[in-house]
Order: C-alpha cells, then structure tokens, then sequence
C-alpha cells in the first residue's frame, strides 16, 4: 500500500516539489532573527521564512534546535505543529516535513530528557537489554518532542584514541559495535522496524564509514584505509544495523584514501545500495556537499558538487543553511541532464516512504501529553543502571576499595563537582556547556559522595584546571586549588581524584597530546606523595594516558562519560553498595606513540628469541580491551569444544564453567576470543572477539556460558575485499582457558 501512495505521489510532483524534499536545514533558517545561522531568543517561527522554505521551496527535511538550545517537548510539539501546518496545508501536494534531531545518550535538545551514559560507555556495560532500554527510552522522549527521527546510533569503529569522537562510538571491536548497534537500531525502530508506532523512530546509523581513524587522529580529515581492512573491521557494524533495518545512514564528513565519501559513488552505490541493499534514506552530514568544493577541492563550484554528490548516491542533504541554491542548482542540473531524473526519483521515493512509514501523513505531529513517562522516575532509573554497569574497575591495589562508609575523604580534582564532564557534549547542546542548567536535579561525583557518606565527612577543594594559560596563570584562576588540595589529603583517610577531560564534540575535541594535562599529572603526583591512599577516578572521552604517575594510584576506576546518574552511581561503586562489573571496550594506551589496538597483528607483539627481535614492541597497553575487575573472583574451568575439527560450514559450540570465588554477589562478562595461527591472504590478527555475554552469579556459584559460532566467523577479509576462510589450526580462548580447533576444507567434523 506504501508503495502504491509513494508512486502515486510521486507522479504527481514537478522537478522543483522533487529537490525539495531532498533538501534539509537547520531550525535556525525559519527563526525570527537577522540572520540565518543563528535565531533570536526565546526562539520563535518567522512565519515568512516557514512559508519560503516550506510553502515555496517545499523543503523536506527540517534539524536540530534553533541557537542550540534544549526546549521542553511542549516547546517542540508547538515548533513542529507550525512547521507541519505550512507544510500539510499550504502546500500543493501537503507533504509533511521530515524533522531529525541529533538524539544522542538520550534526547539532546529536549529540556530534562533522560540523559544515559554515553556510547563508549555503554558498550563497557556489556549488557545487550541495558542497550535496549536505553534506546526505546530515547525514542519515546524524542517523540514527546514531536521528532520521529534520530541521528544515532554512531556506528564508526573508534579505534583511534586520539579522535574527538570517540567516547560517540562503542569503542575498538567491530564484533562489539554490532551488537550494540543492532540493539539501538530495534530499541528505536521496535523488533519490526515499524517506525510508525509512536513511541518509535527512525534510526540513522552513522556516519558511513571509517570516519573515526584518520591519518592525523583530526575530525574529518583524510584516513587511509586499505579494502580489507575497510571491509573487516569498518562494515561489519553498519551490515549488522542494515539487517536489523535501520531506515537511514548518515555518511561520513571526511575523506578515505583520498576521495571524500560524499563523492564516492563506489561506496554509497555500488557497496551500500548494491551490495548490501540498503534500501533505506542516504543523507549528508553538515554541510558536505559544500564542502566538495570548498574544502576538498574535487569540483569547482556549488553545482557540480550537487551533481556529484546526488549521482554518487546521496538522497538528502544536511545543507544547513543555503537551500536556495541547492535546489534551484539541482533543478538546473536535472534540466541540463548532468543529473539523471530518474536518480531524483530514487531519492524522492525514498524519502516520501519514510515519511509515510513513519505515520507522518497521518499524524504528523505527537503530542507531549501523551508521554507521561518522559523524565519519569523509571526511565532516571533505567540511566542510573546503566552506568553502574559501564563505570569500570582498573586498578584495586589491597582491596583499597571499596571504601568504607566511616572513611573521611578528600574530593578534589577539575571532574569533581561538573556534571558538564559526567555527561559530555551533546548533551542538552551540541558541546554540553549547557548541561549546567539543569545542573540542580542530579548529582556530580562530589554530591553522590555527600549523599553516600554524609557531608560532614568529605572535604572538597577543586584542585587544578585542565589547563594552565599560556602566561603561566591558570585557565580560571578560582580553581588554583593545588596547594590547599595536597593540604587537606593529609587529614583524611582517603582522597578521591577526579581527572580527565571536559566535554567536547566534533572539531573542537581535536587533540595534539594524549597525555592528560600537565596540572593534573602534577597535582596527582603530589596527593601521591602525601602517602595518603589515592582513588583516581577518570572521567573522560578518550583514555588519555596517565602512564607518568599510575604507578603511584593504588585504585583506579574509569567513568567514561556516565550521564546524569554517573556520580550516584560512581559512589555507590566506591562505598561498595554496587559491585563494578565494566569492561574496556578499548585498549588503554601506555603511551603517545603506541596507540595500537588489541586487534593488531604478531608483528606488533613484544616477541623475542628464534631469531625475532622486537623489543620496543607497539602493542604495550596500560590496559587492554576487555579488562576490569571486581569486587569479588571469577574463575574459568572446562572450557569444551564440541568438536576437534569443524568443516567450513560448520558450527563449534563452546562451552566454560565460570565460578564466583570471592565473597559477594557479582557480574562477569565473558569473552570469547578466536586466533587464526597461520593465514597466508593477509596476516592474521593475534586475537579477535566473537562473542560475549554477562552472567550474575552469587558467592560460589557456578554457571555454565555456551556460546555457538559458525565456521565462517572464523575467515576474514582478503586483499581483494572478499571473504577467505583458511583451513588449519585456530585458538578459541574464553578467559584463561584454551582449546585448539582445526578448520578442514572439507569432511565431516569429527565430534569430541
Ligand atoms: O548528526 C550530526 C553529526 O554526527 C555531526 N555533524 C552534525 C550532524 C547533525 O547535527
């Protein structure tokens, strides 16, 4: 039936009703204001401007808040339903506009929207339903807001520490942004993809792809990335959300061996829309198809870069702000025949699909009132879990936590007392610097640890900045806190340290030093000193290094960003009330210039004798990927194959004991991990994970964890982009136990 509407429609448009709707901008364009990029305040509609962009140039697509702002999701559904009212009853064929939003860890731009740990952190919890939840909840508070569509979830491999974005993805493992990913892709869509529903969105899975490595570690420059490479470690996530239907893919603002992906026809065609059929809505980030002229150089003017971006592949762009000349160039080049009309129609269709599919013809706005959960005690709740399960233990020196709820503490540290840093960006603004107005309702680390163990037994000095001026003088002097900081460490029982980073997004976050800021390693060097027992607690995007002073930290728990519960839930860690069961979702460098991640070939492994020599070895992290620790013991026994050899269709089915040793209740995450001994298309990977799952298992308890895993996972990707399954030796290790299986090219498997 959608597709009768959809043609039907279709056929009744002019060229010009057909680019608009291929175009989008920012609310600011339609706000009452002197200028386009930014709206008066308090934002209202300029009727003119709606009318220009929706009556006249019929613009499909709307993004984002007006001057960054959060508003209530009465102030959204008032916002929209002016939108929608130009758009279904001023205009020719009545189309309803498409509105997305950046919903990231929750609903962005929604005044109080329950705000969850974000993504990096959210792959450290290793728990799939927490995923989920999370997701739905989001998708519900965003249509409280009136919005259908979310630009999330951020599919890119962060495998590069130094990028700005990284704290956006689910961390280095392809296997595990899958997992996440397919979670939020139906937490969002529903487990039918009916987007319809309305508490329901529509995903854009993004930003397609390799977009989290470049060469210089800076947002939206050049990466290099070989076929293989590309295809094992960079796909995988985005099939993963394709299969699990995701209706749309937002494309990657930089450029991959040269060619910017908004112009590779190769990518967004031949690869996406062929090869892996997405069938869904391709869209633009900010502004790229200016950019193919301004910044990349690869066309001469505005026009040919439409050209070039729409026969590449793109359906919609994210112009920002010029949509005049979008669509007056597009329609020119369609007339001149440098743009295929059937190509616009593919777009259009696209387009008004997901409009219909989203129930937009019908209902076209939501409205607030019927979303009393939004904010509700359950939805904090279900926040406030999460990152007691992301929040991960490094480091516990003698058991020095948890610490006991008589301890007098020390609370000091740039991440103390800001919820702005236990969010991050894109939290209620795009860099998070407006999180503070909301400040009130939730708890930093400094409050949950008042909360936890009374006030009158935590003394609080903010210590350092980040930074010093580059006059000697520190960033904001009122926090030139060192000397009363090491001051006070000597008349508690313990000093909780908050590092790390403040929140950043995009090219803001860009970083020429991984290692955290100076003032922050001496002032932890000198509460080191003091000999009083030091917590660090790290509450940061990226891992940056620590290695100068580590060594003098005996406990060490990193946050991540966890949200708005991240302090309640961080004390609760620290005074022993939840047992921390994070893990990595990425190596922890030791130094600058070792940034390899845990999947990284023998070549990068400290090896010596029979005649290799590789004492200065890359791979040397502070930690690796999958590490974190517990207040109780687990111990792995009976690690079973079900089989010795397996045929390349086969399947193994593993199977390992997991006990609870210590003293409490706790949760493990099981990995299981596979190495290819010898492979002769390209070298192996020394390791690389192929399932995980999280158990609970009570003091002395014992469970057994079975994963499957067909024959195929085993392969990888050859130098020319295809599949290759070698047979012979391959290790599957589950914790500290290990099984050989042997791959053959054919006969039957031999069962154990
Ligand atoms: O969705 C974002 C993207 O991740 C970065 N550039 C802007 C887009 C819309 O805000």
């Amino acid at each position: 039936d959608i597709e009768r509407r959809v043609e039907a429609l279709l056929a009744q448009m002019t060229l010009e009703e057909k680019v608009g709707q291929m175009a989008q901008v920012t609310l600011d364009v339609i706000g009452v204001g002197t200028n386009r990029f930014s709206s008066a305040e308090p934002f209202a509609v300029d009727p003119a401007k709606l009318r220009d962009a929706v009556a006249k140039y019929k613009l499909g697509s709307i993004l984002n808040a007006a001057n960054n702002r959060a508003r209530t999701p009465q102030v959204w559904e008032g916002i929209i339903q002016q939108i929608q009212d130009v758009a279904t009853k001023e205009t020719r064929l009545k189309i309803p506009v498409l509105y997305g939003i950046d919903a990231v860890h929750g609903e962005t731009y929604t005044a109080g929207a329950t705000m969850f740990p974000q993504q990096i952190a959210q792959a450290a919890a290793r728990n799939r339903q927490l995923v989920r939840r999370g997701a739905e909840i989001t998708a519900y508070e965003t249509r409280a807001s009136a919005i259908p569509w979310a630009f999330s979830p951020v599919l890119d491999l962060g495998s590069d520490p130094r990028s700005p974005r990284q704290w956006e993805t689910y961390g280095e493992d392809p296997y595990l942004a899958s997992e996440m990913g397919r979670e939020v892709v139906k937490g969002y869509e529903g487990e039918q993809n009916n987007v319809g529903a309305p508490t329901h969105v529509a995903a854009s899975i993004k930003h397609f792809m390799g977009y989290q490595v470049p060469q210089s570690g800076k947002d939206r420059t050049n990466a290099y990335i070989p076929l293989e490479s590309l295809y094992e470690y960079h796909l995988p996530s985005f099939k993963a959300a394709i299969d699990a239907g995701a209706h749309t893919i937002m494309i990657n603002s930089g450029l991959i061996n040269g060619v910017p992906m908004h112009a590779n026809y190769d990518m967004l065609t031949k690869l996406l829309r062929e090869r892996l059929g997405f069938q869904g809505l391709i869209v633009t980030d900010w502004g790229d198809i200016d950019n193919l002229y301004k910044r990349d150089h690869v066309v001469a003017n505005v026009k040919e870069a439409i050209a070039l971006a729409i026969n590449s592949g793109i359906d919609m762009g994210m112009l920002a702000y010029q949509y005049e000349e979008f669509c007056d160039n597009l329609a020119a080049n369609v007339r001149e025949g440098k743009v295929k009309q059937a190509r616009v129609d593919d777009a259009v269709r696209r387009i008004l699909r997901l409009k219909m599919q989203l129930g937009l013809f019908e209902q076209p706005v939501t409205h607030a009132k019927d979303y009393p959960k939004f904010a509700s005690a359950e939805h904090e709740k279900a926040a406030y879990d999460m990152a007691a399960e992301a929040i991960t233990l490094l480091k516990n020196q003698n058991g020095l936590l948890p610490l006991k709820k008589t301890s007098k503490v020390l609370v000091t540290g740039p991440n103390a007392n800001s919820m702005r840093a236990l969010n991050g960006a894109w939290t209620y603004s795009w860099q998070g610097e407006k999180v503070e107005d909301f400040a009130a309702r939730y708890n930093t680390i400094l409050e949950s640890v008042q909360k936890e163990i009374g006030a009158q037994n935590v003394r609080y000095v903010p210590g350092v900045s980040y930074n010093p001026k580059q006059d000697g003088k520190y960033y904001d002097e009122s926090v030139d806190k060192m000397d009363e900081a090491v001051a006070a460490a000597r008349d508690v029982d313990a000093v909780i340290l908050c590092l790390g980073e403040n929140s950043y997004a995009e090219k803001p976050g860009d970083l020429n030093d991984m290692t955290i800021s100076p003032l922050q390693i001496e002032l932890a060097r000198r509460l080191a000193a003091t000999g009083k027992p030091v917590v660090l607690v790290l509450n940061e995007g990226r891992p940056r290094v620590i290695s100068a002073f580590e060594r003098d930290m005996p406990a060490i728990v990193q946050t991540y960003l966890p949200g708005n519960h991240g302090g309640d839930a961080l004390a609760d860690i620290l005074f022993g009330d939840v047992n921390p069961s994070g893990k990595l979702p990425y190596t922890y460098p030791r130094y600058p210039n070792a940034l390899v991640s845990y999947i990284h070939k023998y070549a990068e492994e400290q090896k010596k004798g029979d005649g290799v020599y590789n004492y200065e070895a890359d791979y040397n992290p502070q930690w690796e990927f999958g590490h974190g620790l517990s207040y109780t013991t687990f111990k792995y026994a009976n690690l079973e194959l079900d089989r010795s050899s397996l045929t390349k269709d086969g399947q193994l089915t593993v199977k390992v004991q997991v006990t609870n040793t210590g003293q409490r209740e706790g949760q493990e995450a099981v990995h299981l991990y596979s190495s290819d001994l010898v492979a002769a298309n390209v070298a192996p990977d020394v390791r690389r994970l192929r399932r995980f799952d999280k158990v609970s298992l009570k003091p002395g308890e014992t469970k057994t964890v079975t994963f499957t895993l067909p024959a195929q996972e085993l392969g990888y990707t050859g130098r020319d982009g295809e599949k290759v399954l070698e047979a012979g030796e391959f290790e599957i290790r589950v914790g500290d136990q290990m099984k050989k299986v042997t791959l053959t090219d054919s006969g039957s498997a031999s069962a154990n």
